[in-house]
């Protein structure tokens, strides 16, 4: 991993920050994108701190030019490409019968689906040189059904649906396919998430005590991107839940449903 070039989108916040300061530590070339410039700035410092060299790319991955500047940069700066991780994402937390206007639903496609898609074909031919590895950062959501979420799990169906279609095609060409499926973890995407009036929440819903920190997850995402896997699920449920989907799929149901009205 060390000097590895390394791409990595929605790095200002989150999970995606947690995940910048994690590959720091191993000494990559990090190129930086969000649209937050100045929270972008004081990341790349406390990475370079760390031994990393840093670049910072404000980015609004809907976009297209600022996409192709992403890229663009990034191989003028670092030389190449050898990890693109699609971190960036939005949520949103409504019933769709209480939703107001349907473009939210057009939002989330746009940042969680289309965005990622249109990065990959900007950045796959520098991939193909390197053998390299697209890692998306998806979700559960990805995977099952989640109310109040509809929107935001048609999106991750999307993404989850792209990149594993992508993956045999680009079988033989020593590029792999990363997807990752977080269950909840803190970070600031509940108090984001887009409510029924199209704003966001402001305050999180969630009970951050008892959902994984943004640092576990993004260690996990690390060992996920050393050993090149295909596919990983970060709690019991969601392990549980590959196999409960095909064998009593309505207990998949109840349990997500249990989830998102406890609210954690
Ligand atoms: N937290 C969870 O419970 C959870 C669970 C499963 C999966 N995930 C996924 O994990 C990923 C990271 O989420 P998070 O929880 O860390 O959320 P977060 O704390 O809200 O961070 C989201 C990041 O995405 C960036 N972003 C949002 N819209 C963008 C845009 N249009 N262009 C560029 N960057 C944009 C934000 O930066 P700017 O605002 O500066 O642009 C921020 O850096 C998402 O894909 C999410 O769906 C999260």
């Amino acid at each position: 991993m060390k000097a590895s070039r390394i791409i990595l989108t929605g790095a200002s916040e989150g999970i995606g920050r947690a995940l910048a300061l994690e590959l720091a530590a191993r000494g990559t070339h990090l190129s930086l994108a969000a649209r937050d410039r100045s929270r972008l700035e004081t990341l790349a410092q406390e990475c370079r701190a760390l031994g990393a060299e840093a670049h910072v790319v404000p980015t609004d991955v809907t976009n297209p030019q600022d996409c192709e500047r992403l890229v663009d940069e990034t191989v003028a700066v670092f030389g190449g490409i050898d990890v693109f991780i699609h971190n960036a994402g939005i949520t949103m937390w409504s019933r769709f019968d209480a939703l107001g206007d349907l473009s939210i639903l057009s939002r989330l496609m746009d940042v969680n689906y289309l965005a990622p898609a249109r990065l990959t074909a900007l950045a796959l031919p520098h991939l193909k040189q390197s053998k390299g590895l697209l890692v998306a950062v998806a979700s559960l959501a990805g995977l099952t059904g989640v109310p109040e979420r509809s929107g935001y799990a048609a999106s991750k169906h999307a993404m989850i649906g792209f990149f594993d279609s992508l993956r045999i095609e680009l079988s033989g060409t020593g590029v792999d396919v990363s997807v990752i499926a977080p269950d909840f973890v803190v970070s600031e995407i509940h108090k984001r998430a887009i409510g029924a009036d199209g704003k966001p929440l402001g305050t999180s819903p969630m009970m951050q005590s008892k959902i994984m920190t943004a640092r576990d997850c993004a260690a996990r995402i690390v060992r996920a991107i050393d050993r090149r896997e295909r596919l990983v699920l970060m709690s019991t449920r969601g392990k549980l839940g590959r196999w409960l989907k095909l064998l009593a799929p309505s207990v998949i149901d109840r349990i997500a449903e249990k989830a998102i009205r406890q609210r954690h």
